[in-house]
């Protein structure tokens, strides 16, 4: 159709210009004519390359998928080639990603896990993402909301390049997480999500942090800012300065429903694929490999887990209750009396350094 639009117009030209005209008339339309043809046949030429282009493409796609990876045959549902509708993967496109989810509830240490995890080149953790409400409205906003990151079109701040390998999210058990079980769990079995539990050993460690950080979302102890997580010791020692009062007759029931809590949730996604973490043991020592010994896993277990290349990971995040629990609890006789003799008492003591 271009070619024919290209004689077509030579001839109009043509018969336009008139024998008897000056010289100068004639190189004009001459001139002219030559330009036009030269940008009808460019555009010719570029339609053109466009479409072999994407015919060699299809062809590519079609019959050239990405190799196999080498992998066990029960990990296939869990890797995965996303195509994000915001961009191209280009040379990851065929770097297969895993889905993961950090399950955990707040003051867990799950802020600074991700940190962590976010320090790796390849895992990208996207954080709290449903701690808006919106998005845990109901089951299809909470499916939207997964497929987006899943499909690696979220945008956050732990984006990162093309050749991300693991991607997910930080999920707290009552941002809707356990009200729509079933669901998400149907949702991690056919997407192929992996979970990881991470919990804390000492339950009395974190009411104490839970108490700290919502005093704090008033009080701002730093320069009028509240701030749930720190990166300097000053800064940890201004917010560890704040000693909660515990109500002491409440302090067991407390600590029954956190695990309570915990339970279920280990319950409703006992098939997915998953691990339980424990902040404690990662905090220790996070640089040491597995530990089927103890059963306490490590960061590298975590890295084994995503399938991600073993990487030596920082964060810069500070701890803000360093030292014995007796200096940062108002009513430590209270709570030491009520926890004595249960099979909470070694709370009290729960060594901790860095
Ligand atoms: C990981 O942390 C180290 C030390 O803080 C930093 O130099 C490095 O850039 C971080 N890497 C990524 C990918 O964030
Ligand atoms: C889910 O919630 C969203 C946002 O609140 C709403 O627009 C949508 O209609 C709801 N869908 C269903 C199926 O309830
Ligand atoms: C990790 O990322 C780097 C570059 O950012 C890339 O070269 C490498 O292939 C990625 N690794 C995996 C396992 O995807
Ligand atoms: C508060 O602000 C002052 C002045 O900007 C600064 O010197 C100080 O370090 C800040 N303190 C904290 C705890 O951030
Ligand atoms: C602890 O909580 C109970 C029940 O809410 C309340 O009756 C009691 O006064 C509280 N005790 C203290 C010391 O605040
Ligand atoms: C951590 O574990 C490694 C390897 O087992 C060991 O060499 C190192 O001393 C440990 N670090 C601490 C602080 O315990």
């Amino acid at each position: 159709m271009a070619e024919d639009l290209c004689s077509f117009t030579k001839d109009t030209f043509n018969l336009k210009s008139p024998k008897k005209s000056p010289l100068v008339l004639r190189m004009l339309v001459l001139v002219f004519v030559m330009v036009c043809g030269v940008y009808i046949c460019s555009v010719c030429v570029k339609q053109i390359s466009a479409r072999t282009k994407s015919e060699f493409l299809n062809v590519q796609v079609i019959e050239r998928p990405c190799p196999v990876p080498n992998i066990e045959p029960w990990e296939i549902p869990y890797v995965h080639y996303p195509k994000p509708k915001t961009y191209s993967r280009a040379e990851c496109a065929c770097n297969p990603v895993r889905y993961f989810a950090i399950l955990s509830m707040q003051r867990s240490g799950s802020g600074w896990f991700e940190t962590l995890l976010n320090n790796h080149t390849n895992i990208s953790s996207n954080g709290e993402v449903f701690s808006v409400k919106v998005r845990r409205s109901n089951a299809s906003t909470i499916v939207e909301t997964l497929d987006k990151i899943y499909n690696l079109d979220w945008f956050s701040s732990a984006s990162k390049n093309e050749c991300t390998a693991a991607v997910g999210l930080k999920w707290m058990l009552n941002q809707g997480l356990l009200q729509h079980q079933e669901e998400i769990a149907e949702y991690f079995r056919t997407r192929g999500v992996s979970a990881i539990f991470l919990f804390r050993r000492n339950q009395l460690r974190r009411m104490i942090s839970v108490l700290a950080n919502s005093y704090d979302r008033n009080a701002k102890l730093l320069n009028g800012t509240h701030k749930s997580h720190v990166h300097s010791p000053h800064e940890a020692e201004i917010l560890a300065r704040y000693k909660p009062l515990i109500n002491a007759t409440l302090l067991i029931r407390d600590m029954k429903q956190v695990e309570d809590t915990q339970t279920k949730a280990l319950e409703y996604f006992k098939s997915t694929r998953h691990i339980i973490v424990y902040y404690e043991d990662i905090l220790k020592n996070h640089t040491v490999r597995h530990t089927i010994v103890t059963g306490k896993l490590k960061l590298a277990d975590i890295q084994e887990f995503l399938k991600v290349p073993q990487r030596d990971l920082r964060s810069r995040q500070v701890k803000i209750h360093r030292g014995p629990l007796a200096n940062y609890v108002e009513n430590w006789d209270d709570v030491q009396k009520a926890l004595k003799g249960t099979q909470y008492e070694s709370f009290l003591h729960g060594e901790y350094r860095k």
